[in-house]
């Protein structure tokens, strides 16, 4: 079925309606820490009064529940008029996790789009301003699904400063376009400033450093923990003050 005669793509238009912002975590190579900086985003969004949504979009490997420490089991979304997500930690937190059971869900790319086409024609994001998007890594079919029926969403970039990490996510970056905003260089050690410059005059758009924070693996799990991290405070003053200004314009 192509997406002209979904059904389901103009009911996701009407789910997001009221959102103000989307705002995707999106990078080619895995584990550069879109997911950590994702879920940081929407729990210092939250403490600064903002009303987040956050999308786990993910589908064949959901992670940001662990951050976050959210019991499956306990914690469940409810039926009404659609689906509505459960709050954690002020956050409305939709990821299919729900429906997966922490069980693997190898899927082929078809039917990837189906699942999240799915999930955001059923989810309903009830007062949400914002909504944060955790992408899985690559120029996957998600992102030419946001690309082709999301048309209001911005994306961050995340990539680690390896040149490895730096060279492919210039790909990626052409591939979103005028829906680039920022990138985010994580986990950095020392010495990074030349691939800041070298991003920021290559992308032409500003680039924040989040350094490498040790205390991080301690803190997963726990929402309070995480936001006392040197990390989520470089990631408050930086990227969520960036976020903040899209929001008040
Ligand atoms: N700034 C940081 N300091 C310390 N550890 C970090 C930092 N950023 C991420 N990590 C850790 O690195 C690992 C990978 O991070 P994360 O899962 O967020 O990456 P990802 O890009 O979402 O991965 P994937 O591509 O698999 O979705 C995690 O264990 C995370 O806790
Ligand atoms: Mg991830």
């Amino acid at each position: 079925m192509s997406s002209i005669e979904d059904p389901r793509v103009s009911a996701i238009q009407v789910r997001l309606r009221d959102v103000k912002e989307i705002v995707v975590f999106a990078g080619s190579k895995g584990g550069v820490g879109k997911t950590l900086i994702s879920v940081l985003t929407s729990l210092s969004l939250s403490r600064r009064g903002f009303k987040v949504g956050f999308f786990d979009m993910d589908i064949t490997n959901p992670t940001a529940h662990l951050p976050l420490g959210v019991d499956t089991k306990s914690v469940r979304p409810a039926e009404e008029k659609g689906v509505v997500p459960p709050e954690v930690s002020g956050v409305v937190f939709m990821s299919p996790i729900f429906f997966t059971f922490d069980k693997p869900a190898p899927l082929r790319g078809e039917y990837v789009s189906s699942a999240i086409r799915e999930l955001l024609s059923i989810t309903r994001w009830v007062g949400v301003d914002i909504l944060v998007v955790d992408m899985p890594p690559g120029i996957s079919d998600e992102i030419l699904e946001l690309l082709t029926y999301i048309k209001k969403f911005r994306a961050m970039l995340v990539t680690t400063p390896s040149q490895m990490a730096v060279k492919s996510s210039v790909k990626l970056a052409e591939v979103l376009g005028n829906k680039l905003e920022a990138a985010v260089l994580n986990m950095v050690t020392e010495g990074s400033s030349e691939v800041e410059i070298l991003l920021n005059s290559t992308l032409r758009v500003p680039v924040y450093t989040v350094p490498y924070d040790s205390e991080i693996e301690s803190a997963l799990g726990s929402p309070r923990r995480l936001l006392t991290t040197r990390a989520a405070l470089e990631v408050d003053r930086q990227l969520v003050s960036h976020i903040v200004r899209l929001l008040r314009i």
